[in-house]
């Protein structure tokens, strides 16, 4: 299968240019499986909560996700991103990841960062995995990459690539987690990240751009640059990330000791 990241610069608040952008950019390359972005149709930098409610869309029946399903139909695709998800008054910093027959799995941020502390609500569902048929693939968002736990829960789970939309501001941490949690899990990861400038509130705000995958061993399969909007996708085997071994006494996941762990 073929697994994309699509690397763009959002126009904070122009939600159905955003859209029709990342369509676009998608159009130019195919995939089976694409990740955006982060909040990718609204933009990051919310000055206060009720500017991030007032561009929150409900997961079921909101435009983006409703555009997010056409694309898949059309690009027959699947498709991860992120969006700020309204439900039952709380905001939260969501993912989805739809197909051409809709919606199938979604996801709100476990741990937010920074300034999203006083945004959004902390995600309270399960990091999810669902079988696309042609991977099962687990889903995290930007700052869960500084917590070790997101992806091996996502692993334990069955995850052989993980979608990881980002917007990411501090440069390299990610981009050197997430080759540490490809490797430590034996997994792909795809992470989408942003580029350009958000100066909203008196705090400019640079995202770093350089989305990359990642092989189970570690390897760099696609680095994108810091400043281009751009997708590029590569041919992955989805059962590279089913066998755990190192070698023929030691298994990443069966060699775990968690009893002696704290949680
Ligand atoms: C981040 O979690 N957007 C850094």
């Amino acid at each position: 299968m073929k697994v994309g990241v699509v690397q763009m610069r959002p126009i904070f608040g122009a939600v159905e240019e955003n859209i029709d952008r990342a369509i676009s950019i998608i159009g130019q390359v195919s995939s089976d499986l694409w990740v955006l972005p982060e909040l990718f149709a609204t933009g990051y930098q919310f000055r206060l909560a009720a500017e991030a409610r007032s561009l929150a869309e409900p997961v079921l029946g909101g435009l983006t996700v409703s555009r997010l399903i056409e694309a898949a139909r059309k690009f027959d695709a699947f498709i991860c991103a992120g969006l700020p998800e309204i439900d039952r008054g709380r905001v939260y910093n969501a993912a989805v990841l739809v197909g051409p027959d809709g919606l199938v799995a979604r996801y709100r941020k476990i741990h937010l960062f920074y300034h999203e502390k006083e945004i959004f609500s902390p995600g309270d569902l399960p990091f999810p995995v669902v079988d696309i048929g042609l991977a099962k693939v687990g889903m995290m968002i930007c700052f869960d990459h500084f917590f070790p736990e997101a992806a091996r829960t996502l692993a334990i789970r069955g995850a052989q690539v993980i979608a990881h939309p980002a917007n990411l501001v501090m440069p390299i941490y990610a981009q050197l987690t997430m080759r540490v949690r490809a490797l430590e899990n034996g997994v792909f990861t795809a992470t989408a990240n942003r580029v350009g400038e958000e100066s909203r509130t008196d705090e400019a705000l640079h995202f770093t751009g350089e989305s990359q995958i990642v092989s189970p061993s570690g390897e760099i399969l696609v680095s994108l640059s810091p400043t281009e909007e751009r997708a590029e996708s590569v041919v992955i085997d989805p059962l590279e990330a089913s066998n755990k071994a190192l070698n023929a006494y030691n298994d990443r996941l069966g060699d775990r000791r968690p009893g002696f762990y704290e949680t």
